[in-house]
């Protein structure tokens, strides 16, 4: 068997459902199914039931994480549009250190965060540099800092995002970027030397409008499959791209065939493999696959180093995606059926086997959450 040896994979985007939604998915099934992918850090949205939007809130999820997850968690705050703008700025500022970053959805999604007017954004902007005044950006030198502001912001309204981000000089990570005028706009924004980071998903890299027809609402995501010419964008812009992030956001498959099926599509467990696939076809390199899953996601978050942490991956058996394989508690992919290289055999996290070939070992808690020192010192 040729194995290669990989360093833990980051997720940076993924949907865990706890509180809320653990039907679909929780702390444990999530980062199980993460190391299954590879994945030993995983940043979680803020879009639960309660959303993670105030300090109890984040320290409740905090609490839940820290009793379950088999994986490193960074939790993100996430703006409500259910309050008024102090209760909103209030709300989070407080424990914006205790977050990997704020996340603001400005276009359709699943979930009731949605913020659709200039005069919270231009608060939520304009407060989130403020508490930066008092305590910096986060890096590996200023952990007590806080992160960029994430934002899911489609079409006109990524330019509006860039602008508030240039005005407020808010580093801004735009999420699963997927539309050719998007990544060139974002392009035209680090020409400029705007501080701004984006990420694109496996599904809008390797999926298309040409696929919708054959997987139904199992291809329904928020942003919705792309153009073959938005495709070939993503790839042509490749330098563009800091991360690669899955946007995990499990739904039952009932629900999925239901008559309102839920946007969104696992994928925590196939990123790695179908990454490895592009680099056997050279349309990626492996150097290319560690920057954007490892070495970005670690600078834009300013995540630590995990030590002794390791993926091993079998390159030379290729196998078929199935649904059957899937450890989420969701157990479909929207790549099921697709023929793939790199199966995670083994993982590694702080010295410990934690994942050996299908099999989760390590305990419910031995995760770590991120970030969560002054919350234990406030308490204390
Ligand atoms: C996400 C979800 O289900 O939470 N769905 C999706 O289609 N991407 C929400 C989101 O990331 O917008
Ligand atoms: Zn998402």
């Amino acid at each position: 068997m040729t194995t290669l040896q990989l360093p833990g994979l980051i997720d940076a985007h993924v949907h865990l459902r706890e509180p809320g939604y653990t039907y679909k998915e929780d702390f444990y099934s999530g980062t199980a199914a993460a190391l299954a992918g590879g994945v030993t850090t995983v940043l979680d949205m803020p879009n639960t039931q309660p959303p993670t939007a105030t300090p109890d809130a984040l320290a409740a999820k905090a609490a839940l994480a820290a009793a379950k997850a088999v994986c490193d968690v960074g939790l993100f705050v996430g703006a409500v549009n259910t309050m008024p703008i102090q209760h909103v700025t209030d709300g989070y500022l407080p424990v914006a250190q205790q977050a990997c970053g704020l996340k603001i959805y400005v276009s359709e999604t699943f979930g009731s965060l949605r913020i659709e007017e200039l005069g919270p954004m231009h608060a939520l902007f304009r407060t989130w540099a403020e508490k930066a005044a008092e305590t910096g950006y986060r890096t590996p030198e200023n952990p007590s800092g806080i992160g960029p502001i994430a934002v899911h912001a489609e079409d006109m309204m990524l330019a509006v995002c860039l602008n508030l981000s240039h005005l407020y000089d808010v580093p801004l990570h735009i999420v699963h970027v997927s539309r050719r005028s998007e990544i060139e706009l974002i392009r035209r924004a680090k020409e400029r030397g705007l501080p701004v980071t984006c990420e694109a998903t496996p599904h809008h890299l390797f999926l298309s409008t040409e696929d919708v027809s054959h997987l139904g609402t199992r291809g329904d995501m928020r942003p919705k499959l792309a153009t073959p010419d938005d495709v070939a964008a993503l790839w042509e812009n490749l330098h563009v791209l800091d991360i690669f992030a899955t946007d995990h956001a499990p739904h039952t498959l009932t629900e999925k065939q239901s008559d309102a099926p839920p946007p969104g599509v696992p994928g925590v467990e196939t990123m790695l493999p179908l990454l490895l696939t592009a680099v056997d076809e050279g349309k990626l390199t492996l150097e290319q696959v560690i920057e954007r899953c490892v070495t970005a996601p670690r600078r834009i978050y300013g995540l630590p180093q995990q030590a002794d942490t390791t993926v091993q991956v079998d390159i030379e058996k290729p196998y078929t995606l199935a649904d059957a394989a899937q450890l989420c508690k969701p157990g479909w992919t929207p790549f099921a059926g697709r023929r793939v290289v790199g199966r995670v055999e083994r993982v590694t996290l702080r010295g410990r086997l934690v994942y050996e070939a299908g099999k989760v070992l390590a305990e419910p808690g031995s995760g770590q959450v991120l970030f969560q020192q002054k919350i234990g010192a406030n308490r204390g």
